[in-house]
């Protein structure tokens, strides 16, 4: 099921440091990799995130990926790093570009930087599936070559997963890139929210008409928070370079996410037409063989499940 040993190391409790972890999907990894034992370091400067999202067991300190001599400071002692803080959104970047390659780029050079001075040489990298472009075929494979960006935020990514890369080749670190296709669940707070599953939900539960773009007819491969939570941790032992599609490689009409949400909620809201959004893919589905075999990762979550949990978390947010 794994890597050859050669490239798996399991130990049993890792002393891990996670970047972003006040954020969405860090405060599910923070929460897992606690509850399997390892012991957890966050760092978030809250310019997204919420500290009350940060579990009570990790040790939180807000600071900036732009302070390397604090960084130089909490790293000693870690055995690895997951790295998560980014500015995320894709509008915002492309409106402020230098400011998400200041903070997406040049943050994450300053971290590597001040990891190679500390002898921390793990990085788990979260990468995303907006890294392929408008794929030629499907599912995405790891071995698709990389596509055409149509906003910074791609390139950032794009160019963060190559400054890990470097960092294997010249300083041997071990880097994993995990691409994430379409994360959703409970937690998911961002401000401003662009994102399918949290906006219908809440305007479902708000009896206020869903914002469709494409009359839903984009396929998406949506992946439950905790399954994408999972693969961080089984990839933490591994050696070497590696990456990784984190996606359930079942495609999914956005319009079918919508009526599943009414079947949940048990009645309908009116649809608000947004109509065409440009540099929208049409469909996204990963392959999710590689993560299967090499680290016996898998699904455990089902859409109508995972819809549920998240349903129930935005009624105690907003009942
Ligand atoms: N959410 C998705 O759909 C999705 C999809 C693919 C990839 N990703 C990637 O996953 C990661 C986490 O995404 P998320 O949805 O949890 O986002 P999020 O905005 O909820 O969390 C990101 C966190 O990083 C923090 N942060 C940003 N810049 C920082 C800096 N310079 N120093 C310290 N902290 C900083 C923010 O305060 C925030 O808490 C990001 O790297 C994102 O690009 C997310």
């Amino acid at each position: 099921m794994q890597p050859s040993p050669r490239h798996y190391v399991k130990i049993n409790s890792m002393k891990v440091l996670v970047t972003g972890g006040a954020g969405f999907i860090g405060s599910h990894v923070n929460k897992l990799l606690l509850d399997q034992g390892h012991s957890v370091t966050v760092i978030d400067d809250l310019s997204k995130g919420y500290q009350a999202s940060v579990d009570p067991r990790a040790n939180f300190q807000r600071v900036s990926l732009e302070n390397q001599e604090e960084l130089k400071k909490i790293l000693p002692g870690h055995d690895g790093v997951i790295h998560m803080a980014s500015f995320i959104e894709v509008g915002e970047s492309v409106k402020n570009p230098v400011e998400f390659t200041q903070n997406n780029i040049v943050g994450t050079v300053k971290l590597l930087e001040a990891m190679k001075n500390t002898g921390v040489k793990k990085i788990i990298f979260s990468s995303s599936a907006c890294v392929y472009g408008v794929p030629k075929k499907l599912p995405i494979t790891e071995e698709d070559p990389l596509g055409e960006q149509k906003n910074p935020y791609g390139i950032t990514k794009i160019t963060m997963e190559e400054f890990c890369k470097l960092y294997h080749t010249l300083h041997q670190f071990d880097v994993t890139i995990l691409r994430y296709f379409n994360p959703y669940g409970p937690g998911e707070l961002h401000f401003p929210e662009t994102h399918a599953i949290p906006n219908f939900v809440k305007s479902a539960l708000a009896k206020t008409p869903i914002p469709l773009f494409w009359k839903g007819e984009q396929v998406r491969d949506f992946i439950y928070i905790d399954d994408l939570a999972e693969a961080h941790v089984l990839a933490l032992p591994l050696t070497g370079l590696h990456i990784y599609n984190v996606g359930t490689q079942t495609g999914v009409k956005v319009i079918d996410v919508v009526k599943q949400i009414f079947e949940i909620v048990g009645y309908e809201v009116p649809i608000d037409d947004k109509g065409e959004r440009k540099g929208d893919v049409p469909t996204l589905v990963a392959s999710s063989q590689k993560i299967k075999k090499d680290l016996g990762w898998k699904v455990k979550v089902s859409l109508d499940e995972g819809l549920q949990k998240t349903i129930d978390f935005f009624k105690i947010q907003n009942p």
